[in-house]
């Protein structure tokens, strides 16, 4: 689908399809100009699985920041009563819905792994709903700045052009399976079919404006977070 020419409108819907939008102008000294297209100043936080973008993202929001979560949307989207239930039912059949309504992740991702085929089917139906929410809500956010937590935001083009900038969260790969593997009780192999499906580390820290370093203590996010904290309160003042 092609989106309508860019208009005056303050801002054109992004999708990941669309060609790119236009810049905002950049300012004379090209310090108060931003690129993002919400009308609050939008993070977009990252990083592989394991990495550590939940424990991050909590640390932005005990600053104030507003958290705006894919996930959590995807979650909402796809529980009870959830509005893409409606069209994933449709789409799979009943076999996919579990007793209380909400999607069976387990059936699912049987359905996804065996036909893959299925997972396109899938995207298509949610990534444009989470898309729709998270943009309502970064736009509606109390607080001085967002931070968008995207698992596959380095994937999306139309993402990272709709935000001021992209942080990535970092550490070592061996680092994420280990966590990974505590925190899911999943094989090694398991997390490694994640890991390999997802973008390489190297393609990621080459997306990143800003990176938080979390190949090791818990202790030595907080001043990683407070320091860049500031700076987006500073740059969402413009
Ligand atoms: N620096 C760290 N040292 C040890 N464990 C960590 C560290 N950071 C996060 N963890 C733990 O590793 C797991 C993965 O972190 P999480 O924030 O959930 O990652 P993500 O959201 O990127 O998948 C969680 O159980 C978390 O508590
Ligand atoms: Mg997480």
């Amino acid at each position: 689908m092609t989106a309508p020419p860019a208009s005056p409108a303050p801002r054109p819907s992004p999708s990941a399809d669309d060609p790119p939008a236009q810049a905002r102008p950049v300012a004379p000294d090209g310090s108060a100009s931003r690129r993002g297209r919400f009308t609050r100043f939008a993070v977009g936080l990252t990083g592989g699985i394991g990495s550590g973008k939940s424990t991050v993202a909590d640390l932005f929001v005990a600053r104030g920041a507003t958290l705006v979560d894919s996930d959590a949307i995807a979650h909402e989207l796809t529980g009870p009563a959830g509005d893409a239930m409606p069209a994933i039912t449709a789409a799979f059949g009943p076999g996919i819905v579990a007793a209380d309504g909400r999607l069976d992740r387990a059936a699912m991702r049987t359905r996804v792994f065996t036909d893959p085929d299925a997972r396109r089917r899938l995207e298509s139906i949610l990534h444009p709903m989470i898309r729709a929410l998270a943009e309502a809500r970064i736009d509606a956010a109390a607080g001085a700045y967002v931070i968008v937590a995207i698992p596959l935001l380095i994937e999306s083009v139309g993402w990272r052009q709709a935000l001021d900038r992209v942080l990535i969260v970092d550490c070592p790969v061996e680092t994420q399976i280990e966590r990974v593997i505590r925190r899911n009780g999943l094989s090694r192999a398991e997390v490694e079919a994640v890991i390999a499906a997802q973008v390489s580390r190297e393609q990621r820290l080459a997306a990143a404006d800003d990176v938080i370093d979390n190949g090791g203590a818990p202790e030595a996010l907080a001043p990683q977070v407070e320091a860049l904290h500031r700076r987006y309160l500073e740059l969402a003042r413009g």
